[in-house]
């Protein structure tokens, strides 16, 4: 009540809508009882469904770098990772598992890129890894892991484990859990899943669940617990009962509206946005080869201040979009597009920028990145 309502398009979370805050908005239940085990099943199901996996889910009260902290803690003791590192994540990533007692090498490159596959698989076979972990979509520079099809059948055709922080991607990219021999894949609730924050996930495969570490440094993310009591329905510790309700509703949401056209629906979005903004100035950050379809990321041209332009989008326009993470913090704008967003919003965006970009004295063609806009589907009525 009374708070400033921005668009947001920063990289989770996202805006969530009314029906989905609403559905928390019930009474806490026994975490132990009969309402409560109904509700866990249930999203369990549905997030199954949502992920297009047959696999094992565990449910945790905790952003998504918890679920990383759970797949690092169950998985990194006494073991050889081989990380591909294309940003901050991929660094986080690198260092939790570290944290957690793996040996840790990583396959970098040049930030706004990936190693090529071929690099990586050859350090496959020098370094012999027990696990290949990456960041499927490193937020930070806005880097999409494109072969990570691919290469997760390298990992598995050598015997290693394969893991995943998909926590930007999941809901909003092409991913095939299953088919692609993914083990344990950390995902979160307020990104392209378009939930509330505060809830995550693992998925674990049969063979993860068979090679569970023996010595887990760690309770609260000792997976072992989450799934002995999955099996009575329940989390081991005290879940947050409202997170549930809202997660649960928008789950149903995408349900709804079907899997697949959610997903292509931000596969499309971000390619029509990468031309409308190419159109006002905006040069991509990334090869092309390794753009990201959730966060996308630009640098600006010389006249234009990235810091001070997020800041006039933002106080002019009240529009929020994200800057540079580390090294890229002035370098760079990054543009999350994750969930429903309204056309209306997405008008709003581009228009506020081109009239910006104008202003600093940008060739910036307006009506051609509009033009862009006009041939996106809409999604309005659904
Ligand atoms: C790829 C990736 N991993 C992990 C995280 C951490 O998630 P959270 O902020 O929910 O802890 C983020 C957040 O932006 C992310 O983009």
């Amino acid at each position: 009540v009374g708070r400033k309502r921005n668009l947001l398009f920063i990289p989770g979370p996202v805006d969530v809508e009314e029906e989905v805050l609403l559905a928390s908005a019930k009474p806490v239940v026994n975490h132990r009882g009969e309402s409560f085990h109904e509700i866990f099943e249930d999203t369990k199901v549905k997030l199954k469904e949502v992920l297009l996996t047959k696999n094992e889910v565990v449910l945790l009260t905790a952003s998504g770098t918890g679920a990383v902290e759970a797949l690092a803690a169950n998985f990194a003791p006494g073991r050889k990772a081989l990380v591909v590192n294309n940003g901050e994540f991929g660094s986080r990533l690198a260092e939790t598992l570290k944290v957690y007692g793996a040996e840790v090498v990583e396959v970098t490159a040049e930030l706004g890129s990936a190693p090529r596959l071929e690099a990586v698989v050859s350090q496959m076979d020098a370094v012999k890894p027990d696990i290949v972990a990456f960041v499927y979509n490193d937020t930070s520079p806005g880097v999409r892991l494109s072969y990570a099809r691919e290469l997760s059948k390298e990992a598995k055709s050598r015997g290693a484990l394969v893991l995943v922080d998909a926590v930007s991607a999941v809901g909003g990219d092409e991913l095939w859990i299953d088919a692609w021999g993914i083990d344990v894949l950390a995902g979160a609730s307020q990104k392209c899943l378009a939930a509330p924050p505060g809830l995550s996930f693992v998925v674990l495969s049969e063979e993860a669940r068979e090679n569970l570490a023996k010595d887990v440094k760690s309770i609260y993310f000792d997976l072992r617990r989450y799934l002995e009591y999955s099996a009575k329905s329940e989390t081991p510790f005290t879940p947050a009962v409202t997170l549930f309700y809202a997660f649960n509703s928008a789950l149903e949401r995408i349900l709804r509206f079907g899997v697949e056209k959610w997903i292509s629906m931000h596969v499309e979005r971000a390619a029509a946005l990468y031309r409308a903004f190419a159109a006002l100035g905006l040069v991509p950050f990334v090869k092309e080869d390794y753009r990201s379809r959730t966060v996308l990321s630009f640098t600006t041209p010389h006249s234009v201040n990235a810091t001070e332009f997020r800041k006039v989008l933002t106080e002019k326009y009240g529009i929020e979009v994200a800057g540079g993470l580390g090294k890229l913090k002035d370098r760079i704008v990054r543009v999350g597009v994750m969930g429903r967003i309204p056309m209306r919003d997405i008008v709003a965006l581009v228009t506020a920028v081109g009239l910006e970009m104008k202003r600093r004295g940008v060739e910036a063609n307006l009506p051609e990145a509009l033009g862009e806009l006009a041939k996106l589907a809409s999604y309005e009525h659904l």
